[in-house]
């Protein structure tokens, strides 16, 4: 016998407040099917929730009859980071995404697709940001996600109400109105985004570098998330920190305007920036007037710092009702709580499921939390696995079996030279694929196929990973000679995509052998 929250809560405000009645309340409830029926709430629109929506909405129509599903948006659309900020506004409010005018893709676009949704036609093979956007809206309408879908609707707290056996998920949700409504669902799926929380590093003595101004004008130290345009920092003197995919393009977009960039990082940068930029290592401190590196030299005239440090892995309304806690640098594992070292949520079975001792297992699901994996695949791949489970909980072994298993997993990283504490959620040594193909083959053997070989990931996508930098180069020059558009005349299918990779790659290999050029090897970052 369930506790339905939900109708309590609509029974007590219905004869009173009639009117202002949340939505939910004058859905249809389930009363004949109280004991089947399953409500699952999904947390955000972007690549992840998205992908988990279709999930559920593909399984049999006899397995999901009656189940009630809801996505909850907090933004005006879909998209998630790709979708831009209208009035993005000043530290220390955050913008809703760090997405900047001119940010383009850095992986090619036939790779970063949901399996069997190719993009359009004529879609440049690393484009501007509004074509993403606007495939994920296109994801939505092909596959009738809408009806699902609450925008403008804020998650504000979840907990727990139940035992490790039972219970349901009770969320408080700000609608579009600004009404808190309460509801309670059996499974909640998180997929709220890991760009949201910047991670800022604190240099000794910025203090008083930041009091000192140079000819009236104020320095400033800026995180990425808040980084737009460029132009604003003609004839400056800016230190980007930082060498992951945010640092690297960011340093090079405003080395075209600024007077001197410098780009500080700690080892080497994964990609190299393009345009005047002076690598240094990593920033020892400040003095009133200068920034002094790790190997003793200094820039003087800086007058922008721009922290390209990443982001701090929080989820609020989970840590609202301290069903997440927040340890900092925490490598410690507490079964009786989810706990985020602001890299790493643990412990959690292969990145996606709670292994929390205070609900079962299937009860909450993460779905996109790796990084350095293209994300709508392995966002596909995850929620495939999350939906069988979701349906299924028995399909996952005991508590103790999966937390041996993640045991053995991070004991195995640790003998790859990781400390799986600071790694995270990183797809390490390009083993997002592996990862993608471990999670179906896995499902597919517990459901009880005897095929050991099942595959998720498509060849030609996987084989990205050996020719993405000389592909990039390819297009530019494509692009540069005006011939872009005719490529990609009458490339439609997944194969054709495929193939048109296949043909940029070639074409630039030749080109640069006749050259004799020589290029670091350019690796996924994302
Ligand atoms: C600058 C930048 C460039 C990138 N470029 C690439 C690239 O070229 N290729 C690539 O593969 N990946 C790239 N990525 C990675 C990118 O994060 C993924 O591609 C992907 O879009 C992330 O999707 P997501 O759904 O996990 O998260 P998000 O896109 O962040 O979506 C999460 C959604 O959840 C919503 N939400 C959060 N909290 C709540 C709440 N409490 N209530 C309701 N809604 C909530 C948010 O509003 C948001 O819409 C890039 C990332 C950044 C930051
Ligand atoms: C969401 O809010 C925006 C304003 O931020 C508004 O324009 C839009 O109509 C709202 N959409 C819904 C579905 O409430
Ligand atoms: C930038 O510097 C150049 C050369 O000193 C100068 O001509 C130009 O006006 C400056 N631009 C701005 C916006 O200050
Ligand atoms: C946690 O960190 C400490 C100090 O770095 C280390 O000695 C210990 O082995 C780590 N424990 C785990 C479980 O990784
Ligand atoms: C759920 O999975 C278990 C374990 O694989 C299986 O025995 C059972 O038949 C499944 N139940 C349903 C309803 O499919
Ligand atoms: C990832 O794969 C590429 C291509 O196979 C390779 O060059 C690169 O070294 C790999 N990176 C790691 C960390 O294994």
């Amino acid at each position: 016998m369930k506790f339905d929250f939900q109708r309590l809560a609509c029974s007590l405000l219905g004869s009173l407040l009639f009117r202002l009645l949340p939505l939910e309340c004058l859905q249809p409830s389930h009363d004949l099917e109280q004991d089947t029926v399953k409500s699952i709430a999904i947390v955000g629109a972007g690549s992840a929730g998205l992908a988990m929506l279709k999930s559920l909405l593909d399984l049999p129509p006899e397995i999901r009859a009656n189940w009630d599903i809801v996505l909850y948006e907090q933004r005006r659309d879909v998209g998630g980071i790709w979708l831009p900020d209208p009035s993005p506004t000043p530290p220390p409010e955050l913008p809703e995404t760090p997405l900047y005018p001119l940010l383009y893709t850095t992986t090619p676009v036939p790779v970063m697709t949901y399996p069997g949704f190719p993009f359009p036609p004529g879609t440049p093979l690393f484009p501007l940001h509004e074509y993403i956007e606007q495939y994920h809206r296109d994801y939505v309408t092909r596959h009738d996600l809408w009806p699902y879908i609450r925008l403008n609707h804020t998650v504000l707290s979840s907990s727990w109400a139940g035992t490790s056996k039972a219970g349901h998920w009770e969320i408080v949700v700000e609608d579009h109105n600004g009404d808190r409504i309460q509801r309670s669902f059996d499974h909640l799926v998180v997929a709220n985004g890991h760009n949201h929380e910047p991670h800022i590093v604190v240099f000794a003595g910025q203090e008083t570098w930041l009091e000192k101004t140079k000819h009236g004008l104020q320095r400033e130290i800026l995180h990425s998330i808040w980084y737009r345009d460029p132009s604003r920092y003609v004839n400056q003197t800016v230190v980007v920190v930082g060498s992951g995919a945010s640092g690297v393009d960011i340093a090079s977009q405003v080395s075209q305007y600024a007077r001197k960039v410098y780009l500080s990082v700690r080892s080497t940068a994964e990609r190299a920036p393009t345009g005047p930029v002076e690598m240094k290592p990593e920033i020892s401190h400040f003095t009133s007037d200068d920034v002094v590196f790790a190997d003793g030299s200094t820039a003087q005239d800086v007058d922008t710092i721009l922290l390209g440090t990443g982001y701090d892995l929080r989820v609020p309304f989970l840590e609202e009702g301290r069903e997440v806690v927040v340890k900092p640098k925490s490598n410690e594992t507490d079964e009786n709580r989810l706990t985020t070292n602001l890299r790493y949520l643990f412990p959690l079975h292969r990145h996606i499921f709670s292994l929390s001792a205070s609900y079962p297992t299937n009860a909450l699901a993460f779905i996109g939390l790796p990084i350095l994996a293209l994300s709508c695949p392995s966002d596909t791949a995850q929620s495939v696995y999350a939906t069988s489970i979701i349906a299924n909980g028995s399909l996952l072994a005991p508590r103790a079996e999966l937390l041996r298993e993640l045991a053995d997993s991070e004991e195995d990283l640790r003998r790859r030279g990781y400390d799986p504490y600071h790694v995270g959620h990183r797809m390490v040594d390009n083993s997002t694929f592996d990862y993608q193909d471990d999670l179906i083959r896995t499902l597919r053997l517990r459901e009880g196929s005897s095929d050991e070989n099942t595959r998720f990931v498509e060849p030609w996508r996987r084989e990205i990973l050996n020719y993405i930098g000389i592909l990039k180069r390819g297009w530019k020059r494509l692009e540069a000679l005006g011939q872009a558009e005719e490529w990609l005349e009458g490339v439609e299918s997944e194969e054709e995509w495929a193939d048109l990779m296949k043909r940029v790659d070639a074409w630039q290999r030749d080109w640069e052998a006749e050259h004799q050029l020589v290029y670091l090897n350019d690796i996924l970052v994302y």
